[in-house]
């Protein structure tokens, strides 16, 4: 543990690093390569209520070593369109419907099952937010850790062994030849998440995708498991999907950022951008609602009203109800993406002829 309070005290200097290094990569026009390209995705839930486009027409490129975070109150579509990037989606209540996703050029939407299968364990990655939920209670870690790699990287034995204390390693778990025969429970709330963060690892993947993965943790911990991730996708190269409602952990970890409303996304910008400078009403409202984005407080509840029901989204602008700028166009028709003069993309009325 004293090697993670230690860690934590280099977060500031690590973040600016790795913000500066990757001002170029950012906009989808920088020298990154683009590694996962979806476009159009639409996945809706079919049951009695009626349809429920729960993700619908989102389109963003995530570069090589680069964290596009997602943010949005809940129920704006960020887990089921992570889920859906993985075909995780809770099936067969919701379907994706439409559009593509291409990890390197490749659209996972026209794969098999077991190809799927593959790009799980190998290529992209999944840290979710309750690592007590992603991790088997009654299986060892070590067990838990060893199964991804026997299976995905054909690894036994003593190559076996050696892997599994690497990994554990460089997530910084203390003694990890003791560890890895503990039970879940016998870590703590953050040894936990870094074993998590061991089996995302365990497969040298090419895209993590973080869905609130420190949302149960108290923030001595979570500071030092962001810090590590930093490091870990230096390491790696990796290329992060970051959702979190958390606008602290957004200026710390994001080189561009996304935000979602009512299942799409309204602006995407560089992360400086959009907290200088936010376009779209919706993240004006959320960054205002924010007094200091150093301050680790869920502020994305405080804007008045409520998102529309994802049963219920009529045709135009869905934020149209809270919107301090609203317009009677608003109401009718949904404004198709602008992208702005600093490369930022922005769905608003305001911005479209
Ligand atoms: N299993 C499910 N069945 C029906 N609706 C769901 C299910 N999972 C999510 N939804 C709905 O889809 C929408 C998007 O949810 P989600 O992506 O989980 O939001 P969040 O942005 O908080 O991660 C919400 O309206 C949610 O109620
Ligand atoms: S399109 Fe209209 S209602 Fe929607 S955010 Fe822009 S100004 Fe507000
Ligand atoms: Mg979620």
């Amino acid at each position: 543990m004293e090697q993670t309070v230690d860690k934590e005290e280099t977060t500031g200097g690590a973040t600016e690093e790795s913000k500066a290094g990757t001002a170029a990569a950012t906009n989808g026009q920088g020298n990154g390569k683009v590694v996962l390209s979806v476009r159009n995705l639409q996945s809706y839930f079919f049951g009695q209520r009626g349809v429920g486009k729960a993700v619908d027409g989102v389109s963003f490129d995530l570069h090589e070593g680069e964290t596009l975070g997602i943010v949005g109150e809940s129920g704006c579509g960020k887990s089921v369109t992570m889920l859906s990037i993985m075909q995780l989606n809770p099936k067969p209540a919701s379907r994706i419907v439409g559009g593509q996703i291409l990890l390197n050029g490749e659209d996972l939407l026209q794969k098999s099952s077991s190809e799927m299968r593959r790009v799980r364990g190998k290529s992209i990655s999944m840290v979710l937010q309750d690592p007590m939920t992603a991790l088997n209670p009654v299986l060892t870690v070590g067990n838990q850790l060893y199964e991804p790699l026997r299976l995905h990287q054909r690894l036994a034995g003593k190559n076996l062994f050696e892997k599994a204390i690497e990994l554990m390693k460089s997530v910084r778990i203390p003694a990890p030849e003791t560890r890895l025969g503990s039970f879940p429970h016998q870590f703590s709330g953050g040894m936990r998440q870094r074993a998590v963060g061991a089996i995302g690892l365990s497969c040298d993947p090419q895209v993590l995708i973080a869905d609130e993965p420190t949302t149960s943790l108290d923030v001595t911990v979570q500071a030092a498991y962001l810090a590590l991730l930093k490091d870990l996708q230096k390491d790696r190269n990796l290329s992060i999907l970051f959702i979190t409602h958390d606008f602290g952990i957004v200026a710390r970890m994001c080189d561009r950022v996304a935000v979602m409303y009512a299942g799409r996304i309204v602006e995407l910008a560089d992360t400086r951008d959009l907290f200088s400078n936010p376009a779209h009403p919706y993240t004006e409202a959320l960054v205002n609602s924010v007094p200091d984005v150093d301050e680790r407080v869920d502020r994305l509840t405080s804007i008045d009203g409520q998102p529309p029901s994802i049963y219920a989204i009529g045709e135009g602008c869905p934020f149209a109800a809270r919107c301090a700028y609203v317009m009677d166009k608003c109401r009718e028709t949904y404004p198709d993406q602008t992208v702005l003069e600093d490369g930022r993309a922005v769905s608003c009325w305001r911005y479209n002829e």
